[in-house]
Order: C-alpha cells, then structure tokens, then sequence
C-alpha cells in the first residue's frame, strides 16, 4: 500500500454560506442545539462578512454571510440559496496537502497561508471541488484560540445539546455522468479508496432511482458518498437537488449520536421535520432484520430507521430540508457494528422521498 500522502486528521469544521448568519445562528442554535463559540463580523474588524461559529461535540459549523451585494458570499446565495460552501478537514501539514492535491491535478484556490494572534497559528488552503464547493485544509498548531485568529469568543451559552458526537459522511450530489469523474477525482487527488458502490438496480423505486460510490480516506476518519441520478420514471430526488441548488453541492450532512431516540425525541419537540416512513416499513423491517436488541415501537414512533449488515446494524433518520429550496438536509445516525449507509433502507426511504417531492410539485 503506497503511504497516505494526505493523511486527514477527521473533519475540521463545515462553513455553509447563508442569507442571514444572525438568524441561521439562533435557528442552529434553537433546533439542533449547536452552541455558539466564537464569531467574526464588523465588531471584530472584519467589514466584509459575518460568521458566527456554532459547536456541538465535535461537529463545528461556520455560519458567513455577506455585507453587501459585491461579494462571492452574495452571489453564491443568490446563486444557490444557503447551502455548504467549504468542507474544512484537519491535518498536520497544510503546505503539504496543498502541494500534494496541486500536483495530483486539484485546483488551489487559496494557497496555504497563515494566520496568528495571541493564541497561537492556524494555516489554511482551499482547493475546488464539485460546482462551487472547496475542501479547505486546516493546520492548527495548537491553537487555543475559540476557533481561529480574527474570530472573538462568545460567553452566550447556547440550548442545550441535542447529542451529536461528530459527522460521520458528508454527501455531494453531482450531474448525471458523473459519479465516476468524482471518485476518480478523490482517488487520483485526495489519495482516497471506493469504500462501496451502489448501482441502481440497489436504489431505485417504481419513478426514480440513483447511484452511489462512497468514497474514503486513507485514515478512514472522512467519508464521502459522491450521488448521481439515474434514469426512472420521473424526476428523482438528486435532479430536484440539482436544479434548485442550481448545480452540483452538498446535498446532506450525517451526524453521529450516542443515543438516537433522546436525540431525535427532542429535535421533534424543537419542531424540527423529518421525512415520514409508512408505517408498512416497519412490519417489513421487523421481519427483515428481526431483533437486535431495540425497541421496535419506539423506533416507529420516533420515525428511525433500521439496516443491518454482516457487520452490525445502524440506526438513522434524515430531516427534510433546512430551507426554503429542496436542497440540504441533515442525518442522524447512530452506529452499532455496521459500517454501512443504510442501503436496506434506500428504497423505502424513496417512497417516502417521492411523497414529499409530489407535495412540492417536483415529481
Ligand atoms: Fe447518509
């Protein structure tokens, strides 16, 4: 095996480009119980942008939004509406991932550059990835700083916690034809392996169906399923992604948490929406997968859903979208041996998928 030339330390943090940080930071806040730690904006000198730093676990979301109208953060808005801008990964040599993507083909956008203040240094560099999505490379040599030079701490104390952990994958949705071009693309530039594959003949539903490759790094601390629509009956859930989000992006952001039915129990009473399984899914399931020690009634209660593989079973559930456009939304998963993604439950979730587009009209 040749040596990692990028060795990832796990995911640094996910900044999402939206209209209005202030309000994006209290419904994160207020719903998923992310603590506000740290924020950059006018007070803190910075006369262009607003960012307030949101941390739960080890998850961290940077939250930017734009003074004014000449501003790639506006046109990325008006472009896509609010969605991820910049997938953060933690290393230990910023200079190195930047040279050692630059020469495998990545685009630099941002060569590695430092920033200092009191608390110490942060290095980072961006590279380009699907449509108007980076991955930006985070050195932080010990930093002790909230989070990085030029942001301010915040003493406010935030909701309580919902549970999540860390991110477990991060899935970009990308053109029809695809696919193949991205996981090449993590594997020649990124160094990353085909973790799985999956064709349509294992996700697809009477109207639409996909494709997925999920694709690892050498560490096996990141993880990337790369989708592509494929032909069906009608629009399928990825082409609706595709043209509201006007092009190819991230499309959702799974979370880990130590105990799925406290965390999704209080994210419902926080009104937070999740996509609705018929309720036959669970008599199939029970059939299928048979006891492992759950709680079947509450599982359907809860609306969570259950794969098992050879090697264990997980646990998860997906939110609709968090805003207007049909475009990002989030997973909750909680792992008990499987190392899957939840292909069991691919179809019947789609079932579900397409009740929702219908509602809106897409389908
Ligand atoms: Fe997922």
């Amino acid at each position: 095996m040749a040596e990692d030339f990028l060795p990832i330390k796990g995911y640094d943090h996910v900044e999402f480009y939206v209209g209005n940080a202030k309000q994006a930071a209290h419904f994160y806040d207020k719903t998923f119980g992310f603590k506000p730690i740290a924020k950059r904006g006018l007070e803190t000198g910075c006369r262009d942008r607003s960012s307030y730093v949101m941390r739960q676990g080890k998850v961290t979301f940077v939250l930017t939004s734009a003074y004014g109208p000449d501003s790639e953060i506006a046109r990325h808005c008006a472009l896509h509406g609010d969605g991820v801008k910049a997938i953060a990964l933690e290393v230990n040599d910023c200079e190195a991932a930047i040279r050692e993507t630059k020469s495998r083909g990545a685009t630099v956008l941002k060569p590695a550059s430092a920033l200092e203040d009191e608390n110490g240094q942060v290095v980072t560099g961006e590279i380009l990835y699907a449509g108007d999505t980076i991955f930006r490379f985070v050195e932080r040599k010990n930093y002790r700083g909230a989070f990085a030079p030029g942001f301010a701490p915040i003493e406010a104390t935030g909701s309580d916690a919902v549970g999540f952990t860390s991110i477990d994958h991060i899935v970009t949705n990308v053109y029809l034809g695809e696919m193949d071009y991205w996981s090449d693309w993590y594997a020649r530039t990124m160094g990353f392996t085909n973790l799985a594959h999956f064709t349509d003949k294992d996700i697809s539903t009477e109207y639409s169906a996909l494709m997925s490759k999920v694709m690892e790094n050498g560490t096996g601390k990141t993880k990337f399923p790369i989708n592509e629509p494929a032909d069906g009956k009608k629009k399928s859930q990825i082409e609706e992604y595709l043209d509201f989000y006007q092009g190819q992006g991230v499309q959702h952001i799974a979370m880990t948490t130590g105990n799925i039915y406290d965390t999704v129990a209080e994210l419902r009473q926080r009104d937070i929406d999740f996509l609705r399984v018929p309720d036959t899914y669970y008599e199939y399931m029970r059939d299928r997968i048979g006891d492992v020690g759950e709680d079947w009634d509450r599982l359907q209660e809860l609306g969570i859903l259950v794969d098992k593989d050879d090697d264990g079973y997980l646990l998860q559930i997906f939110t609709t979208p968090v805003q207007d456009r049909p475009t990002l939304f989030f997973e909750v998963i909680q792992r008990h041996g499987s190392r899957g993604f939840g292909i069991g439950n691919f179809k019947a979730l789609f079932v579900s998928i397409e009740q929702e587009q219908a509602l809106r009209g897409n389908l």
